[in-house]
């Protein structure tokens, strides 16, 4: 009977001291639990305090949107642009009055990509603002930036561009006619005729690079027209050729000529016309003299190909692409004169203009040349 007693005493003792020691680890986790949430709360306020010097810091709005699209936060120029000073939680469209906008982020949603690498553009009051959509697990962040001041620069580079080279068309004009009348006198020296010529091929080249930098302007601000008519191919490309021989000949290369008669093609002939001169003057230009330089046209069901070989310089692989970008200029043709925008004019006049396309290829090797190709479509009134 008391043997059982110091028995049971023994065991709750026992029992006792598990708990106690079981106690000990629990309190020991706790604070360790403690110090931990304590650790993360700080990290938390640093990030949130961090968030919102960001949110402060930077000059585009930014709105955080559930995925039911309700305004969860927006920054304080967000709230104040929208006029919503409010802690609710409007939708998007009541936060913002723009359809327009929620309509964006909506196709944001929809195909769960982000906006972010395109140029999305609306306008809010008399004001552009570029819009970037980012979805994220808990919703969507749109950020809103002001770019009227970009547009502006964008207006007054065009037309600075545009009144100067329309300025200089009319001096330069006057200086091929001044060259003329003195050469039609035919009393000069052999070596003033001579440098009347080069001059008069100079003012030639100035007179492009002027028209090359009004294309661009007109291309740039979309008032670029194009009136397409049919036309013989041959009457299409006649005059640029004939104009251009002269230059080749000059180059001692040899041009040859190979163009189908009675085809129709569908082209506005001026627009088309310096769109396919560049090609063979980059053709003369690149290549050197004695060159040899073929001009081909094929035609299938509903197409014309018209090709313009050269023996020059080549492309490299890598800017095959890129010499159609503006401005842009081959390492191996960087000290050539020219503006660098003939293709990037060429590339839109067919592709915008004719719905054509316009490509280049060559095998990189220098002396074995380039041929660029562009296709129109064909007429058959
Ligand atoms: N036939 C060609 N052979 C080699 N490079 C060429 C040829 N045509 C064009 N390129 C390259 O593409 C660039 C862009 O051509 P383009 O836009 O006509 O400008 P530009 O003739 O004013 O230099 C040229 O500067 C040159 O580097
Ligand atoms: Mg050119």
């Amino acid at each position: 009977m008391f043997g059982n007693h110091k028995h049971e005493l023994q065991r709750t003792q026992q029992r006792l001291a598990l708990a106690e020691a079981e106690n000990k680890r629990l309190r020991a986790e706790t604070a360790k639990l403690q110090k931990r949430i304590h650790k993360h709360d700080t990290k938390l306020e640093r990030t949130s305090l961090r968030l919102k010097a960001m949110a402060k810091a930077v000059r585009e709005m930014v709105i955080m949107l559930d995925d039911e699209l309700h305004v969860q936060y927006a920054t304080s120029q967000a709230r104040q642009f929208f006029g919503k000073t409010g802690k609710d939680t409007p939708t998007l469209l009541e936060f913002s009055d723009s359809r327009e906008l929620v309509q964006l982020v909506q196709d944001a949603l929809a195909e769960q990509r982000a906006l972010v690498d395109m140029d999305w553009q609306i306008q809010l009051g008399d004001t552009p603002y570029q819009v970037r959509v980012v979805t994220f697990a808990q919703g969507v962040a749109v950020a809103l930036k002001d770019v009227s001041d970009i547009q502006r620069l964008g207006r007054a580079r065009r037309e600075f561009v545009g009144n100067i080279s329309h300025e200089l068309r009319t001096p330069i004009t006057t200086i091929g006619l001044i060259v003329d009348g003195m050469l039609a006198q035919q009393t000069a020296p052999p070596d003033v005729v001579q440098g009347l010529n080069n001059i008069q091929a100079e003012a030639d080249l100035l007179q492009h690079m002027a028209q090359e930098l009004l294309d661009l302007v007109q291309i740039e601000s979309g008032r670029a027209l194009f009136r397409l008519i049919p036309i013989s191919l041959t009457d299409l490309l006649e005059k640029p050729l004939m104009r251009l021989q002269s230059q080749s000949k000059r180059k001692q290369q040899r041009l040859t000529i190979s163009i189908p008669g009675d085809v129709l093609a569908l082209a506005d002939p001026n627009q088309l016309g310096r769109a396919f001169s560049n090609l063979v003057q980059n053709a003369i230009k690149f290549t050197p003299k004695e060159g040899q330089i073929n001009v081909a046209a094929v035609v299938t069901a509903d197409e014309i190909t018209i090709s313009v070989k050269d023996s020059g310089p080549g492309i490299a692989p890598s800017d095959l692409d890129r010499v159609f970008e503006r401005f842009f200029k081959t390492d191996r043709t960087r000290s050539s004169g020219g503006t660098g925008l003939g293709l990037a004019i060429a590339k839109h006049v067919i592709v915008e203009g004719h719905g054509g396309r316009i490509w280049v290829e060559s095998s990189g090797n220098p002396g074995e040349g380039a041929t660029f190709f562009i296709t129109l479509p064909r007429s058959f009134e």
